[in-house]
């Protein structure tokens, strides 16, 4: 039997409840599978680390999560560190060298949630985002002159090199060309920035030649956000720079109804290095604690892991189980505008795989 072996990062805040009942979940429903198992790794880095020892993780960290099959991940945020530092010093320090250039995050409507959207269903609200996670705004490059002066002046340079967006170019139709409707959008904002945003366009363009099957449009990113609000059923597809992304994410999740329940894989495409699951919420500290975090972010995280793994099968069951439980109003968390919490939640899926005879 193949066992994987899952490297549990849980972080700050909420992260280390939802990580906690992902961990749960996984484990049953391994054994209701019955073809593999997992054995996971915890390890404690974050916020409560970096007190102790000065840095959010130790230095042979990554070395230590190399050989994992994949990480799970919660969050990194501290209310006492600054946040670029709990970033950098985990999250990105995760992702930039195992060279996760690929950050895909799946929105529907889930059944039994409301998007705030007018009569909008998972019909019509189905889509990717495609992030890319390795350079652009995100690239680190930058610095600071004349600290503390009024002179002072600081720069963050985005960057983006010919090779990066023609992987990501070439991983977002990919990712379009298996979806039933073969649509993908490329959002930019070359009408303002000349010179990165203008080669992103040209290497889209460049790739869209590989894929004659998928249907493409190209869409300014502040158009973007009133499309995905007024004409979410005309969006299937979409890949973004770092940043855009990060921001349309967070609208995307907002329009299926929750921060809660949105996933992400930051993948490493080739396998050269481990993969990283993790829901998209963050450490979420004024509901830490309560138990009342919604962990269906992370199962769903979980499903993008098993898919990432091979285990379909698995990752559909667990899908259907998640989708199940959302389906049932007494199962819904604060975030959803229910009581239930984090526990109930967990069993109420560990029960919905139990229970299912497909
Ligand atoms: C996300 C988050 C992070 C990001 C934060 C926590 C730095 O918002 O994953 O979307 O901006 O990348
Ligand atoms: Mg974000």
């Amino acid at each position: 039997m193949k066992t994987y072996r899952i490297a549990a990062i849980p972080g700050d805040g909420i992260g280390t409840e939802v990580v906690a009942a992902g961990v749960e979940v996984l484990e049953a429903l391994a054994a209701r599978c019955g073809s593999f198992s997992f054995a996971f790794d915890h390890f404690d880095w974050g916020g409560e680390y970096y007190k102790k020892h000065g840095v959010m993780m130790p230095d042979d960290g990554r070395e230590r999560i190399r050989h994992h099959d994949a990480i799970l991940f919660g969050s990194a945020g501290h209310p006492d560190i600054p946040d670029h530092i709990t970033l950098w010093g985990l999250r990105l320090a995760i992702c930039q060298p195992f060279d996760q250039y690929a950050n895909v995050r799946p929105t529907r409507v889930l059944p039994g949630i409301t998007s705030p959207l007018r009569a909008v269903s998972g019909k019509e609200l189905d889509w990717v985002i495609v992030r890319e996670n390795s350079e652009g705004e995100y690239a680190g490059v930058g610095g600071r002159v004349h600290r503390g002066l009024p002179l002072e002046a600081a720069t963050d340079v985005s960057i983006l090199t010919r090779g990066g967006v023609e992987r990501i170019m070439r991983f977002a139709f990919r990712l379009a060309q298996s979806r039933p409707r073969k649509l993908l959008t490329v959002v930019t904002k070359s009408n303002a920035q000349r010179h990165a945003m203008v080669l992103w366009d040209e290497v889209a363009a460049g790739i869209a030649r590989e894929f004659p099957d998928v249907t493409w449009d190209k869409m300014l990113v502040d158009a973007m956000t009133m499309r995905m609000v007024l004409r979410p059923e005309s969006i299937d597809t979409v890949v973004a720079t770092n940043l855009h992304a990060d921001i349309l994410s967070d609208l995307a999740a907002a329009l299926a109804g929750s921060l809660g329940i949105a996933p992400t894989a930051n993948l490493n495409p080739e396998r050269e290095f481990p993969s990283m699951f993790e829901p998209i919420h963050g450490s979420a500290f004024d509901i830490m604690g309560k138990g009342i975090a919604n962990p269906v972010g992370t199962f769903w995280s979980a499903v993008m892991l098993l898919e990432h793994l091979g285990e379909g099968a698995a990752a559909a069951r667990l899908m259907r189980a998640i989708e199940r439980v959302t389906a049932e109003p007494r199962w819904h968390t604060p975030d959803l505008g229910g009581k239930a919490t984090t526990a109930e939640v967990t069993r109420a899926t560990i029960e919905a795989i139990a229970a299912a005879n497909d």
